[in-house]
């Protein structure tokens, strides 16, 4: 697989090459928000690249989207097996017992091990269960390694069930749809669910049914609701892009601090700067990257909370959201730098 970047964005065109092609979109999230003369992240399978060339021009930015995803999961003690290399090998009966401990303990929220006897050797037998919804309406069986020299049976099932490294929602289900998750960054109780958020659950931003419909968001701004005196300053952690954002997201319009913020977020960037010289851009939301209403920064900020960011960490796009290992102490402390200038400024302003 591949991760090709457009540099230049030919209108009408590029909307049916997004749909017709299996590609996914890193960046922007939605092809709503391409804009012209802004780079667009796109992944999409090594064949498919001669496509890409036919209608647009393009560079490759990562050859082997795969090879990183596995580099960083297959040497993982603590969760060896969300590699895909993992599921493209054969596995011992023990290893078979443990992985099936292990997705289900991570993946609480969907499966479940249901133990439904035991073999005439006496070793347990068990249904792993995927549920999506609370009441079960109907289900399909399917099973694996009934004959047992017939290896790439067992394989499949274990296959089946593999996870998705580039998940974005939350897990909820709302209605008959087919597709899960809401965008949580699109759920809070700001402008909610307008231009720059969708209304349809397959969608990457999906608003959710109602404002604070996801138990996670609720769970957020209910403690900072009750704290909200409190809290001098909302920070939100995000990536990649390498931004510093400050409201508004769900309008152009200015907010009433715009002047405050844009020159904090200024001094958090200088911050970055001094501390790794990594370049980081501030600006307001809607004006820097897209709109993007029912977000938790300008919720936040409409709450009171005057000093809201949302930082958009590593990095531009090389690595994008499969940032290597090796970059996480560098960006947590730049990170770090732009948190103590925010905190400064809150200290002299109480
Ligand atoms: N990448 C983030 C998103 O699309 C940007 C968030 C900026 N703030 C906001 N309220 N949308 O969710
Ligand atoms: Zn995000």
């Amino acid at each position: 697989m591949n991760l090709c970047n457009i540099f230049s964005f030919l209108g009408k065109k590029s909307k049916i090459f997004f749909e017709t092609l299996q590609v996914i979109l890193w960046q922007p999230v939605v092809v709503e928000n391409i804009r012209k003369d802004r780079e667009v992240h796109f992944y999409v399978r090594a064949s498919s690249i001669n496509s890409c060339a036919l209608s647009l021009f393009f560079s490759v930015t990562m050859e082997d989207v795969q090879g990183h995803i596995e580099k960083q999961t297959t040497n993982d003690t603590v969760n060896p097996r969300s590699s895909s290399s993992y599921y493209e090998n054969y596995h011992s009966m023990k290893e078979i017992y443990h992985w099936m401990e292990e997705v289900v303990r991570v993946h609480s929220d969907l499966l479940r091990k249901i133990y439904i006897g035991s073999s005439y050797e006496k070793r347990p037998l068990y249904v792993l269960k995927v549920q999506l919804q609370e009441i079960p309406k109907s289900a399909i069986w399917i099973d694996c390694g009934i004959h047992a020299r017939e290896w790439i049976s067992p394989a499949f099932c274990l296959w089946f069930i593999g996870h998705n490294r580039l998940w974005r929602k939350s897990r909820s289900s709302h209605g008959n749809s087919k597709c899960i998750g809401t965008d949580m960054n699109r759920n809070f109780d700001a402008h909610w669910c307008g231009k720059g958020a969708s209304p349809y659950e397959c969608q990457e931003t999906y608003c959710g049914p109602y404002p604070e419909s996801e138990p996670e968001v609720k769970a957020v701004a209910r403690f900072v609701r009750d704290h909200k005196d409190i809290i001098k300053a909302y920070i939100t952690m995000h990536s990649y892009s390498q931004l510093v954002l400050f409201p508004y997201s769900y309008t152009m319009d200015k907010s009433k601090d715009h002047d405050e913020l844009e020159s904090l977020a200024k001094k958090a960037a200088t911050a970055i700067k001094r501390t790794t010289k990594k370049t980081y851009t501030p600006g307001a939301g809607a004006q820097t990257i897209y709109l993007a209403p029912g977000g938790s920064d300008d919720w936040a900020y409409d709450l009171g909370i005057k000093y809201s960011f949302t930082i958009e960490l590593r990095d531009t796009g090389t690595y994008g959201f499969l940032l290597p290992p090796r970059e996480i102490k560098p960006t947590c402390l730049e990170a770090l730098s732009a948190v103590k200038e925010i905190a400064q400024h809150v200290l002299q302003n109480l």
